[in-house]
């Protein structure tokens, strides 16, 4: 049988952490792109040369060129650029808009039945120009950002309570960033809601830190951004589609009428399985949480079309 293949772009921080997971997992052989020369075939080699002392069969390659990627099964874009001081935001999301559309265009066009999974930010902005670039169905164009929302809410709500991060459950919908919508009720710990472990302000308190969790790490480190948990949350999607486990993670897809939208991307509980999204996982909202989703999804509303006013 045939090995699973990985294309991860962009040999940064994220995307060589989650080659990394994936090849030290043995999931996939993994192919690492970067635009910079050199700096993949690097990483990828350094990577290759771990796998006899961590003990798996995984080939790991770097390449500048697109046909090394041909046949993957999932490609994965972490490429981008941060904002520099002085660089506002739409032009942010121009330059990296340009850069995944470039990068979808060149893997999809030798790897025309992959799923693509985005991580670059603005993550749903950057899923609806990957979306337009590859003309992929939307089973098969998914963002990861509700995966890392809701393993920091559960990294949070275990250290407030002291127990293992393991019996933590924790459900979060909407945009990727501070209109992100975590549902509280939803929230357990060993099947018990957290509104019934803790105090209405604790809760609060908790939401608030994970809606800001990107920042908190972006404000210790000073340069550059989060990337083992960024990484190791995409890596679980990864495994839930290769290895069709059809798991209920929260991911940024396409919505067609789901939870009163209608054509955009915005992180909602889904069924990842071979063939990518399986199918949305609706549930019932009270008239608060519905009222806080919809103020998340104007705002990709908002990221979307200054993208096409940029002519991005
Ligand atoms: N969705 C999420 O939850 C989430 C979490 C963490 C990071 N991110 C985003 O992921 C992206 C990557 O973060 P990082 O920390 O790895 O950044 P990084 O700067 O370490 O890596 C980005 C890499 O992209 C490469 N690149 C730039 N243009 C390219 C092109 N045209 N083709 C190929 N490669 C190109 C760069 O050379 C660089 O190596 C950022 O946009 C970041 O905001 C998203």
């Amino acid at each position: 049988m045939a090995r699973n293949k990985v294309t991860v772009i962009g040999a940064g921080h994220v995307g060589a952490t989650t080659a990394q997971r994936i090849a030290e997992a043995g999931l996939a052989d993994v192919v690492l792109v970067d635009i910079v020369d050199g700096l993949p075939q690097g990483k990828a080699l350094d990577l290759a040369e771990a796998a006899p002392v961590v003990g798996h069969d995984a080939r790991v390659v770097g390449s500048n060129d697109y046909a090394d990627t041909a046949g993957s099964d999932i490609i994965v874009v972490t490429s981008g650029i941060a904002r520099k001081p002085g660089m506002s935001r739409d032009e942010l999301l121009a330059t990296n808009a340009g850069i995944v559309s470039s990068v979808v265009k060149d893997s999809t066009a030798v790897s025309p039945d992959a799923i693509l999974l985005i991580v670059t930010n603005p993550l749903d902005a950057m899923c609806h120009a990957a979306m337009q670039a590859s003309g992929f169905p939307r089973e098969r164009v998914i963002g990861m950002a509700g995966v890392l929302d809701s393993a920091r809410f559960r990294t949070f709500i275990a250290m407030e309570l002291g127990v293992s991060v393991e019996d933590v459950h924790a459900f979060v919908l909407g945009g990727h960033g501070d209109t992100m919508v975590p549902l509280s009720r939803y929230s357990t710990v060993a099947g018990v809601p957290i509104t019934e472990l803790l105090p209405e302000d604790r809760v609060r308190a908790l939401e608030e830190r994970t809606a800001k969790g990107g920042a908190e790490i972006v404000s210790l480190l000073k340069t550059g951004s989060a990337y083992y948990a960024p990484a190791a949350s995409t890596f679980e999607m990864v495994d839930s589609i290769l290895r069709d486990r059809k798991r209920v993670l929260p991911c940024a897809v396409q919505l067609k009428g789901e939870f009163g939208v209608d054509g955009l991307f915005v992180g909602v509980p889904v069924v990842l399985g071979r063939g990518g999204l399986d199918r949305v996982f609706e549930i019932t909202l009270t008239a608060d949480e519905q009222a806080a989703f919809d103020k998340s999804a104007a705002a990709v509303q908002e990221l979307v079309d200054a993208m096409a006013s940029l002519g991005a």
